[in-house]
């Protein structure tokens, strides 16, 4: 078993299209190391174009969001059948879908258990919010989050799955949880997978770190034993600087 460390820029709502396929054709032309899978993460619009200019380049595609149907009456909705054999990643659960759209778990596990039959892989987000750290109940809404997202998956569709631990209260706050904090709660995310899905399939799926990660914190982060990379906001706008949180999770493969 081998985890390959990943670190995924998300985007979010910005760049317009030009914009980002100037940002994507920067990454391309850049030095990166071999041992570091890295996918971005642009806006809807910015995704079919982009897959000209990655092309060849072994950075992956990945859409910030995706639907739990394929086809119907759910206006302004991404179907994960359009994204099927080309676009690599989806994420789902991502915080600002969860506390600005109020997106529940019960929707989660529906986009993750939907783009998962269109054998596009899943970036699963959870986290807990500062108020719910302060309570002491970080572990219990982390479980149930996993619990939930994950709850009747087949345990060979985990090699398709990552889950990227996000603290609200660190993104985008320039408020990163230390790396021992982080360690902690992707170590509880690892044991729980371990209840659901066996060790050998815990030990085999990447669980990220997010939250205000920069050039300057995340080598300590992805030191970490729990921590297989990063999913990076701000910082994956400024590819210069992306790239050097990429450089810092060389030579982590465990
Ligand atoms: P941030 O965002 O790096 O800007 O904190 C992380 C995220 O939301 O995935």
């Amino acid at each position: 078993m081998q985890r390959v460390p990943l670190v995924a820029g998300n985007w979010k709502m910005n760049t317009t299209v030009p914009e980002g396929l100037d940002k994507a054709a920067e990454l391309v032309q850049a030095q990166r190391p071999e041992d570091v899978e890295v996918a971005v993460l642009p806006p809807f619009t910015h995704l079919w174009p982009m897959r000209d200019v990655l092309r060849g380049s072994g950075i992956a595609l990945g859409a910030q969001d995706v639907f739990w149907e394929d086809a119907g009456a759910f206006t302004g909705e991404v179907s994960p059948a359009w994204l099927s054999g080309w676009c690599d990643h989806v994420l789902v659960g991502h915080s600002e879908r969860r506390h600005l759209l109020g997106e529940t778990d019960e929707q989660v596990h529906r986009k993750l258990a939907r783009a998962l039959t269109h054998r596009l892989r899943a970036i699963v987000a959870v986290g807990e919010t500062l108020e719910e750290r302060e309570s002491g109940a970080t572990l219990e809404v982390v479980h149930r989050q996993v619990d939930v997202a994950f709850a009747g998956i087949d345990a060979g569709a985990m090699a398709r799955c990552v889950v990227a631990y996000e603290p609200v209260w660190a993104i985008g706050t320039g408020r990163t949880a230390t790396p021992e904090l982080a360690q902690e709660v992707c170590h509880a995310i690892r044991l729980r997978l371990a209840r659901l899905f066996g060790d050998e399939v815990a030990g085999a799926t990447r669980i990220l770190y997010g939250g205000s990660v920069t050039a300057e914190n995340a080598a300590d982060l992805f030191a970490q034993a729990d921590i297989d990379g990063g999913l990076v906001g701000g910082v994956s706008l400024k590819p210069a600087e992306f790239l050097q949180v990429v450089a810092a999770a060389s030579g982590v493969r465990r």
